[in-house]
């Protein structure tokens, strides 16, 4: 398995993963997300990597531009979604490697802190920490009971703890929809 940059031509295998990983509706709303935010110019800078076995690809993970407001400090920040894995290999390390790889790809272009908003008892896996309690607010509230699905990372030692702010998404991904379960 390789994990390398997506290109333009890997859209609609990049689309056929996330409907096959998340199911019909809900895929084929997620495929429009990436799509957006491909031709969105307040994503960027953006990160796409796709995971390649063989001629194909198993999976895919995006990072998109996000910016913390309300803040003491300028930190450049990004934002994890969406993240899917073909279901024939799942649980096979191809989600973490995709991760572990944006984030040391991340960390090496300046980035400080990545959040997500997803399952809470797998993105800890990875290093990524309630980011409400921090002092992270997101781009829209999140329910109490849904409170640790918010999530962050650093990329730099010390930000965390010392920073906190309000963040501000791509446009295409700050629409509520995108925020609620
Ligand atoms: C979530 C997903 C990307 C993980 O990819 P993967 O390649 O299977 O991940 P890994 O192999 O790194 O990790 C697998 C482990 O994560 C666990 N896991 C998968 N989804 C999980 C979830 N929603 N909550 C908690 N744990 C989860 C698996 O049970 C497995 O556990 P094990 O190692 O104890 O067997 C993949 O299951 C997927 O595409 N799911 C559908 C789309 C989705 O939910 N995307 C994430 C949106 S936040």
């Amino acid at each position: 398995m390789k994990i390398r940059k997506s290109s333009a031509f890997d859209g609609t295998e990049i689309e056929k993963i996330h409907i096959k990983a998340f199911g019909k509706e809900k895929g084929s709303e997620i495929a429009d997300l990436v799509d957006g935010l491909f031709n969105d110019k307040t994503a960027t800078p953006l990160l796409s990597l796709v995971a390649v076995e063989g001629e194909q690809l198993i999976g895919h993970i995006l990072f998109t531009n996000a910016t913390l407001t309300q803040t003491t400090e300028p930190v450049s920040a990004q934002i994890l979604a969406p993240l899917a894995v073909l279901p024939d290999t799942q649980s096979k390390g191809v989600g973490g490697q995709l991760i572990e790889e944006g984030l040391t790809r991340l960390k090496e272009t300046g980035v400080e802190l990545v959040f997500v908003l997803g399952h809470p008892d797998y993105y800890p896996r990875y290093g990524f920490i309630p980011a409400g309690k921090k002092g992270y607010e997101a781009p829209y509230p999140i329910p109490e009971e849904h409170a640790g699905a918010w999530m962050v990372q650093e990329l730099s030692a010390g930000i965390i703890g010392r920073i906190i702010g309000k963040v501000r998404c791509s446009d295409v991904l700050n629409q509520p929809e995108h925020w609620r379960e």
